[in-house]
This record gives C-alpha cells, sequence and structure tokens, in this order.
C-alpha cells in the first residue's frame, strides 16, 4: 500500500448569512479518505453536499477547521503553496483560460521550470491541435479552453489532479474527449486522481472506486 493522500479527520464548517445574522453550517465532519498513489477515486454527492469544498481544501484554496491532510506523508501546510499548487492540480467544471494564445496559456505554466518541456508535445498530449497554438484562447469553444486549463495543470507536472465536474459544461462530444484524455493522463503519468462527478454513468466507467457524500462524510457507493 502507497497511500498518497490522506484526510484524517477533516472537518469544515461555513459561516452562511441568513437575515444578516451568519449562521455557522457544517460541510464536512470527521472526514476521513486515503487514496493511494495513481489511483483514481471517483466522488459523488447531492448538490450542496460540499464536493467543491473538499477538493478546495486539498489544495489550500480553502483551510480545514480541524484534522489533517497528508500528501506524501506530509501535512499539505508544511509544503510551500506554490509548492504545493504545482503537485496538486486542479480542472475546474467551466474552463478559465488566461488572456493571450494558447501558447502564452501553456507557457504560464512551464515558465516555472525553465526551458525543459517541449510546448508541442504538452499540446499533443492534451490532444490540442498544433493549429490552435497561436490562436486566441478566449475564443476556443469551451471543450477546447478545458483542454487548454487541462495541459497548463500538465505544465506544472502535478502529482494529484483534483477534477470538479471537468466534463458537465461540454457538450456530449467534447466531453468525451475530455473523459477520454483525463484516463489516458491519469494512466500515463500515475496520476493520483479525485473525480466529481454527478453522473451516476460516468462513474460507473471511469473508476472502481466510487465514494459519496453524505453528512460530511465520505461513503462507498453502491450502485
Ligand atoms: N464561500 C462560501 N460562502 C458561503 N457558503 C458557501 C461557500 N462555499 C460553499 N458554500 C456552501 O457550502 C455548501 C457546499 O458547497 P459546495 O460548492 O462544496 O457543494 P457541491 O457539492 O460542490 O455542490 P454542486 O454539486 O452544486 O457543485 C453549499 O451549501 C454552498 O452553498
Ligand atoms: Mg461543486
Amino acid at each position: 500500500m502507497n497511500v498518497h493522500l490522506e484526510l484524517k479527520n477533516v472537518s469544515k464548517a461555513i459561516l452562511r448569512k441568513v437575515n444578516n445574522t451568519r449562521v455557522k453550517i457544517q460541510i464536512l465532519s470527521n472526514l476521513d479518505l486515503q487514496v493511494q498513489k495513481g489511483e483514481l477515486v471517483t466522488v459523488m454527492g447531492a448538490s450542496g453536499s460540499g464536493k467543491t469544498t473538499l477538493l478546495r481544501l486539498i489544495n489550500r484554496l480553502s483551510e480545514i477547521d480541524s484534522g489533517i491532510i497528508l500528501l506524501n506523508g506530509k501535512d499539505i501546510r508544511d509544503y510551500d503553496p506554490m509548492e504545493l499548487r504545482r503537485k496538486v492540480g486542479m480542472v475546474f467544471q467551466v474552463p478559465v483560460v488566461f488572456k493571450g494564445s494558447v501558447r502564452d496559456n501553456l507557457a504560464f505554466g512551464m515558465r516555472l521550470w525553465g526551458d525543459d518541456m517541449d510546448l508541442e508535445a504538452l499540446a499533443l498530449e492534451a490532444a490540442i491541435p498544433g493549429n490552435l497554438l497561436d490562436a486566441d484562447a478566449g475564443q476556443l469553444s469551451v471543450g477546447e479552453k478545458q483542454r487548454v486549463c487541462i495541459a497548463r495543470a500538465l505544465a506544472n507536472r502535478p502529482e494529484v489532479l483534483l477534477l470538479d465536474e471537468p466534463t458537465s459544461s461540454l457538450d456530449a462530444v467534447s466531453a468525451e474527449k475530455v473523459e477520454t484524455l483525463l484516463l489516458r493522463l491519469g494512466r500515463e503519468r500515475n496520476l493520483t486522481m479525485l473525480w466529481v462527478t454527478h453522473e451516476r454513468e460516468q462513474a460507473l466507467r471511469i473508476s472502481g472506486r466510487i465514494l459519496t457524500l453524505k453528512d460530511g462524510r465520505l461513503e462507498e457507493y453502491h450502485a
């Protein structure tokens, strides 16, 4: 067993404003999770159950209230935040590209690594045709934008990918492309992946281990 990512006793509450008073809402309650190196775990759960919140805690876009999150056995708070975000990439439901060309977008992540990464090869790996490299990223289709976001995450040489409904804003054809792409990348790069989806069919297709977030904890999903 090679535990790569581990959440122990993690709790997280949010404060919601209701009629001008702040109400504390417990989103995650003493949640535990162990993910092996190279494993793909799918997370389902009702809207509002805390799936996005859970992912955001893992690369410290948000902070846990209590418990601990370990990456390679080390508390994620002991990593330099930039290093953590490179190791733990995130792909969002709605892709957001930076200003400029596709090439500019990919180069953004690669700058961190100097010149030793081949931008064309990276585009190819993320199924971005070479003739799109100099296109304005803002003008791409949503599916193409999502592939740019995936390539940008890959440029950081991540160990973990957090995928927050990465295909749900795409049309059926693009969704299938992106799903296939992510599965291939996960295999080829031995990525540890947490994949949030609300589509039962997708969960059954992509993953051997499906969890459901319910009442603040992860339960095994039974089809
Ligand atoms: N910054 C915030 N301020 C207030 N409430 C928040 C904040 N972030 C999340 N919430 C609330 O926390 C709960 C969990 O939200 P979260 O986005 O994690 O759910 P989700 O499972 O990802 O839902 P969905 O399937 O709709 O994406 C929701 O009730 C949401 O309204
Ligand atoms: Mg969400």
